[in-house]
């Protein structure tokens, strides 16, 4: 008995967080090694568990709040610490948007390279709760359980409701759970997409009483068809303002949106350039995206399935002077052939939409070695929550014309 308490005790360190890492950990130093405490404050000061180690670097969750930052508060949620969905509950909003704009801020300073401080602006959501319009749900039909993965786990956690979901939603997730768990009807269901539109909500796969219906969303003037099939954004209400600092005063001849998804930017771009050409990999979104640029009665823009590294290594040189390319890659960021294409093509403006600020930071140092000046930051707290968030970086290359595209 005695040694187990031993063996316990030495798994438990008292730590200070100093801040809140990328990827939504508490960084602590203590006794020579370097702490990651998840759901954690900065300025806590925390009794924790060592879960992991590996080198020099622990892992660990908090057993007891010794001293909590004044930028704590009690986390609303019943599920929080287990599901994987929410880890920034225990922090203040004001506290969350400080925290993201200084994670930015760090992987452009560690990642990018980047000395110069630069200036992130932070635009709120309109809703810190119920505002996600779009949801992925697990399921594990043997057990009954549907919600989401369990922190750092695939073992499901079933929730009962959720609190960043839109009330639409939220219903969706109680009929779902009356439609599929009842019963053992189809054990092969794993997961379950939802997204909500102006008329109802659309589910994949179809369940009994959800169809994958067409759903549509107007934003800033124009309308977007799509479905639980292809991606859409998820909090709406930040769509607009996005669009206006993605897109700013640009305008021209030729556009490129890459990653484009259902159109989102391509349609804007369409009404502010001669010629718009807009990429995406997955055929049920470019489906929407030219049913999109159809309805709007847009006859400037083409949509091409293709992963974005095949498209760019054949097009490169065909498109004469790209003056603006927009690209919104998913958390991955881009293959190393995306960005040699993308400067290839030496567009004279680039905006890079990101949802992740590590991969966005590891694209630009190549952008920025390559020729290209950082000309603004700004960030926008699409995820309330939970780390995530999302950064709308403007780049212009710096010495135009280059003589390549004279040759075009
Ligand atoms: C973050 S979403 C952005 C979509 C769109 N711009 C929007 O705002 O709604 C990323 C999109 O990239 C697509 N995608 C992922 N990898 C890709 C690739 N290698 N080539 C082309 N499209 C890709 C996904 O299908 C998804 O639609």
């Amino acid at each position: 008995m005695e040694s187990v308490r031993e063996k316990e005790k030495e798994k438990t360190l008292e730590v200070e967080i100093e801040r809140v890492l990328p990827g939504g950990m508490g960084l602590a130093h203590a006794e020579g090694s370097t702490v990651f405490v998840s759901l954690a404050a900065p300025g806590d000061v925390l009794r924790v568990r060592i879960d992991r180690v590996q080198g020099k670097l622990s892992f660990a969750s908090i057993i007891e709040i010794l001293k909590p930052s004044p930028v704590r508060v009690e986390p609303p949620c019943p599920y929080f610490g287990r599901c994987g969905g929410c880890d920034f509950q225990q922090l203040t909003y004001e506290a969350q948007l400080e925290t993201k704009v200084e994670i930015i801020r760090d992987c452009l300073r560690r990642i990018a390279k980047i000395e110069t401080p630069v200036e992130i602006s932070m635009k709120a959501s309109r809703n810190e709760w119920r505002y996600r319009a779009r949801a992925n749900w697990q399921v594990d039909s043997a057990a009954k359980l549907l919600g989401y993965f369990e922190r750092g786990s695939n073992r499901v956690c079933d929730v009962e409701y959720c609190a960043v979901l839109v009330t639409e939603l939220e219903e969706t997730l109680e009929k779902v759970r009356n439609d599929i768990l009842p019963e053992r009807s189809a054990p092969q269901l794993r997961s379950i997409d939802a997204v909500v539109g102006d008329e109802c909500v659309s589910v994949s796969p179809p369940l009994e009483s959800f169809k994958t219906d067409i759903v549509s969303r107007q934003i800033a003037n124009e309308t977007y068809y799509f479905s639980a099939e292809s991606f859409f954004q998820i909090n709406h209400d930040l769509l607009e303002p996005l669009l206006v600092t993605a897109l700013a005063d640009a305008k021209g001849k030729t556009a490129i949106d890459l990653y484009c998804g259902v159109g989102l930017f391509t349609l804007p771009l369409a009404r502010r350039f001669e010629r718009v050409v807009s990429i995406e990999a997955h055929p049920k979104a470019t489906e929407f995206a030219r049913h999109n640029i159809e309805s709007a009665k847009l006859q400037n823009a083409e949509v091409v399935t293709a992963r974005v590294g095949d498209w760019l290594n054949q097009c490169s040189g065909s498109l004469g002077p790209i003056d603006f390319l927009l690209l919104d890659p998913p958390r991955t960021g881009c293959e190393n052939r995306d960005i040699a294409g993308i400067l290839a093509l030496r567009p004279a403006q680039i905006s890079y939409v990101s949802c992740d600020p590590a991969t966005l930071a590891r694209d630009l140092k190549k952008l920025i070695a390559a020729g290209y000046s950082l000309d603004s930051v700004a960030a926008f707290d699409m995820f309330p929550q939970t780390h995530h968030v999302e950064t709308v970086t403007r780049l212009s290359v710096r010495d135009l014309p280059p003589p390549e595209r004279s040759n075009r």
